[in-house]
């Protein structure tokens, strides 16, 4: 998601400088190109003998090269970058980009910066509040710098995570963010998503459910999201986590009929619906308010339809508007899915057999046939994120 995205890492002299390993991980890991640049003091927390092999770069922190003397240029870092993200960063470095103080390599490569600059800060709680700090922060702020707040526990409690540079995780979910926000190719767009489960009770104790993870409807979220849609999330009982971003919003339901209420009163300021939900096609006609005794030899559920989400959503739906179902089959399965996309008034379906291996429930992979109004396209099996990502370039082109 930061594919072919160069970042100019700025590290500073905190004691968080070691997480910085795991941020550059985690951004080479997302396709980035990373160039580290460290101050004086960041080089007493970690060694940029380390940083060049995570890099695969040459790690900057003079204003010239120590054996030869040639220069090193902050004026093209400055035009290299595709962003700067200061991690960590400390109230002294704060207080010197703030002032324009261009005493080491790092101040004067954000100065010369022509990308956009986020920063980490990491500090003591007290250095953190202090009146000079939030002066700083709101400086900088006010010139377009991006603050990645510092973890909840720093500001939760006064004895809590002490100083805590936010987690690499989180850092680089804001930056995926800001890009998604700036360039995303769905900007604009707020996508309805059902995901997961539903779990129908019967008494205080049991319910009627099924094997859903959640896990593909959560891909599509995650996908949205890094590609700049809003998402409004409809998340039946499931344990995946969820990404971390402020384009998701998420109501967790229970049952099919919380699902089909929170559903259906989103979708109308949304441009598009995905029901991948596995909602249960029946529910007991009541919940029993105690628990259910082993008295008798065998039981009988009496158990009435629930409504049809994606049939309702298919209803409500405006000429601006698409949508987007999910069939999973046994068997005549695309004969199956072809008579739910013109029933529920989908405009297109996404097939899976759970005959095919790694296909359906609880694996993460998945091998998908999607079918619109005029088109059949199996596609290759592959892990649900890729999935996510073929799905949303057909159903957004
Ligand atoms: N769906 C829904 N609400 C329901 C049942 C299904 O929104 N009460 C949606 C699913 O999210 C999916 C599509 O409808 O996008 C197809 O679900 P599926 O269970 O395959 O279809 P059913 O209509 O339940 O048909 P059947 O179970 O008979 O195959």
């Amino acid at each position: 998601m930061l594919k072919g995205k160069k970042i100019v890492l700025g590290i500073t002299g905190s004691i968080a400088a070691y997480k910085a390993c795991t941020l550059i991980r985690l951004l080479i890991k997302q396709g980035a190109e990373v160039q580290v640049v460290i101050t004086p003091t960041g080089k007493e927390f970690i060694t940029p003998i380390t940083l060049s092999a995570l890099t695969h770069k040459p790690v900057v922190s003079e204003f010239f090269n120590q054996r030869d003397g040639s220069w090193h240029s902050h004026v093209d870092l400055g035009l290299w970058a595709d962003a700067m993200l200061i991690a960590p960063c400390t109230a002294s470095t704060l207080g010197k980009m703030a002032h324009g103080i261009a005493d080491n390599m790092l101040i004067t490569t954000y100065l010369s910066m022509k990308a956009p600059v986020l920063v980490a800060p990491a500090m003591d709680l007290d250095m953190y509040v202090h009146a000079s700090t939030q002066d700083n922060l709101q400086l900088l702020q006010q010139r377009g710098v991006t603050i990645i707040e510092p973890g909840s526990g720093f500001l939760a409690s006064n004895l809590e995570g002490k100083g805590r540079m936010q987690e690499p995780e989180i850092i680089v979910d804001e930056l995926t963010e800001f890009f998604a926000l700036r360039e995303g190719r769905l900007r604009g767009q707020r996508i309805l998503i059902t995901a997961g489960p539903t779990y129908e009770r019967l008494d205080p104790v049991r319910f009627i459910g099924n094997y859903s993870s959640g896990k593909m409807g959560i891909a599509l979220a995650r996908e949205s999201v890094c590609q700049g849609a809003e998402v409004e999330l409809v998340l039946g009982p499931c344990s995946i986590p969820l990404p971390n971003s402020s384009l998701l919003h998420t109501t967790r339901v229970e049952s099919a009929k919380e699902m089909y209420n929170a559903a259906t009163s989103l979708f109308p300021k949304c441009t598009s619906g995905i029901m991948c939900a596995a909602v249960a096609d029946f529910t007991p006609v009541s919940c029993e308010d105690k628990k259910i005794k082993r008295e008798a030899d065998s039981l009988t559920l009496n158990l009435t339809p629930t409504k049809d989400i994606a049939s309702a959503i298919g209803k409500l739906k405006t000429e601006n508007q698409k949508l987007c179902g999910f069939a999973l089959e046994t068997h005549d399965a695309l004969k199956h899915a072809q008579e739910k996309l013109i029933r529920k008034k989908l405009d297109m379906i996404v097939m899976n057999c759970l005959q095919d291996p790694g296909a359906g429930f609880q694996v993460d992979t998945n091998k998908v046939t999607i079918i619109t109004a005029d088109k059949v396209e199996a596609l290759p099996l592959q892990n649900k994120n890729s999935v996510a990502k073929e799905i949303l370039n057909r159903f957004i082109p």
